[in-house]
Parts: structure tokens; sequence; C-alpha cells
């Protein structure tokens, strides 16, 4: 895919699952990677494993809820590189659970990760591009950010705010050179679900009620590269994101009745007695 070749692109949540396949992808298709992630040594980890192939790639430690660090992410790499072509918004994290056994904090963890993470990379990424008169913001949202699910309430509010501001930023940025795109994909066999993270349930518990085909990374960010090169506004994957979309928006009793029977199998491997612990 020519169009990444030579391109100055920054990863956040680079370090791990999708973020690091679009890190290996991007520099095998020519572009230069920033690898940034909260993990830092996990982020040198796969920046090292780009260049050992002929990549160019740097990483760097960044915190995607403190405003100044993606500052300096990006104003760092527009000083070495000299513009941004791609800013990938993609650090995110989640917790299952019933919303009468999360923690507020814990909520409010998802959120600032998630949402408030995507708003500040948009937001210099934005300020940068449009001062360069171009640029692509890819913000990682997920298919439960066009469709809602049980026991991830945290989570869907984070990413249908991720939605709502790729599709509105979309408007504002188009005379203006900027591209943005949305990212919804089902499950992807990451550490996000490997190392799920959950309340009142056993991980092993929550995986095994997992009803579809977990996508791998690599194929996840192939189909995430493509739909960039083709300046996609929603990107989603597998097909049963789409099918669930379009059964919520058009018929929202056969959602209900599919959510309700989620949410009941979900009670039938919660455990009472742990109420407010997290595995
Ligand atoms: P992952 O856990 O493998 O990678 C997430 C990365 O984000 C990690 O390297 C982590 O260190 C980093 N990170 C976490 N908090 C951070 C912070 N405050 N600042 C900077 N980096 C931080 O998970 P995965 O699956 O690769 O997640 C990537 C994106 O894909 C996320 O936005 C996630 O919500 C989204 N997604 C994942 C799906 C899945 O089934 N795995 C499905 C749909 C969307």
């Amino acid at each position: 895919m020519s169009i990444f070749r030579e391109k100055v692109c920054v990863v956040t949540g680079g370090a791990s699952g999708l973020g690091r396949a679009l890190c290996r992808q991007l520099a095998a298709y020519g572009a230069d990677v920033t690898v940034a992630d909260l993990n830092a040594e996990a982020a040198k980890g796969v920046m090292q494993e780009i260049l050992e192939r002929g990549g160019k790639a740097t990483s760097c430690h960044v915190d995607v809820t403190e405003p100044t660090s993606i500052e300096k992410l990006v104003n760092e790499t527009m000083a070495r590189l000299g513009r941004l072509d791609f800013m990938f918004n993609n650090a995110g994290i989640t917790v299952i659970g019933e919303f009468r056994d999360l923690p507020l904090d814990e909520v409010m963890k998802v959120l600032n990760v998630n949402l408030k993470g995507a708003v500040n990379g948009s937001h210099y990424a934005y300020q940068a591009m449009v001062r360069q008169g171009f640029g692509h913001i890819v913000n990682t949202a997920s298919g439960l950010g066009l469709a809602p699910g049980p026991t991830q309430l945290p989570y869907v509010m984070s990413k249908f705010g991720v939605v709502g501001l790729s599709e509105t930023l979309r408007y504002e940025g188009l005379d203006l050179g900027i591209r943005v795109t949305a990212v919804c994909p089902g499950f992807i066999q990451t550490s996000l679900i490997e190392n799920v993270r959950t309340f009142n349930a056993s991980p092993q518990d929550v995986i095994s009620q997992i009803p579809v085909k977990v996508v791998d990374p690599d194929e996840a960010a192939r189909l995430v590269l493509r739909g960039v090169a083709k300046n996609r506004a929603i990107i989603s994957f597998p097909s049963y994101v789409g099918i669930l979309t379009f059964i919520y928006r058009f018929f929202p009793g056969l959602f209900l009745r599919q959510s309700l029977k989620s949410i009941r199998a979900f009670r039938k491997i919660r455990k009472e007695a742990d109420i407010m612990k997290i595995t």
C-alpha cells in the first residue's frame, strides 16, 4: 500500500495487540513509525523488531490520559520529522462486569484511557494537521461503539464517544484537508481479551462466553490499513459487527432479546460472594 510509503505515523498503544500489528505493517509499507505506549519497554521491543527488519521506527513512553504527554509526543514528532501524516489513537483498556458491581473509579479509568485518550490524541494531532494542511486521524473505537452490549458499560460509553468524535471531526476536517476514520472491530485476539479484567466473574468464564470467532491481530491490522487507504469513515469487521449494528438500528426488539440473553448468560457465571472484587 504505497499510500503509507515515507509517511510519518504515530501509533498509541503500539506496544501490543492491534497497535503492534499496525506498527509492523506500517513499517513494512515504508512508513516512519513512532511506537508510543504506557509500557515503554514493550514499545522499545516493537521498535527494535522493526529496525532489525530494515524499517524506520522510534519508540516512546506516552500516557494518553495526560494531555501534556500527547502534546509532547506530537510536538517532538513534528520537530524531528517535520510533519505528521497519520495519527492512530489506538490505546485502550476494558473491564467486564455489571454496572452495579463496578466501582466508579474503574468506570472512569476506562473513560479516561479510551475516550479522553482519543480526545487528547485527536486534539493535538488535529492542531498540527490543520497547520500543515493535511493528515489522517484514525481512532480505534469498537463494534461496541456502534451497538451496545451489556456487562461492558464503561467500554461501550467510551467507544460510542470515540465514534461521535471521529464522525464529527471528519465533517469539520473535510475542507481543511484532514481525514478522520473510526475503526470498529469485533473481538481481536490480544491481551485485552487474553488478560481481560473482570468484576465478579472469572476471566476464563467470560472468555468462554465469547460467541464468535476472534480475529488475529495481523489480519485486523491489514483490514484497518486497507480501510484507511480507502479513507473509510467507519471501518468495521468481521461481518457480524455490521449485522448487529443493522439489527440494533432497525430491529430494536430483536436486539433487546439478544441483549437479554447475553446478560442472563453472564448472570450464570457472576459470583455474588466476591462482590466488588476485580479479577
Ligand atoms: P492490548 O491490550 O493488546 O493493547 C493496548 C495497548 O494500549 C497496550 O500496549 C497498553 O500498554 C496501551 N495502553 C493502555 N493504557 C494506555 C495509556 N494510558 N497510554 C498509552 N498506552 C496505553 O489491546 P488491543 O486489543 O490491541 O487494543 C487496541 C485497541 O483496539 C483498543 O482501543 C481496544 O479498545 C480496541 N479494540 C480491541 C478489541 C479486542 O477484541 N481486542 C475489539 C475492538 C476494539
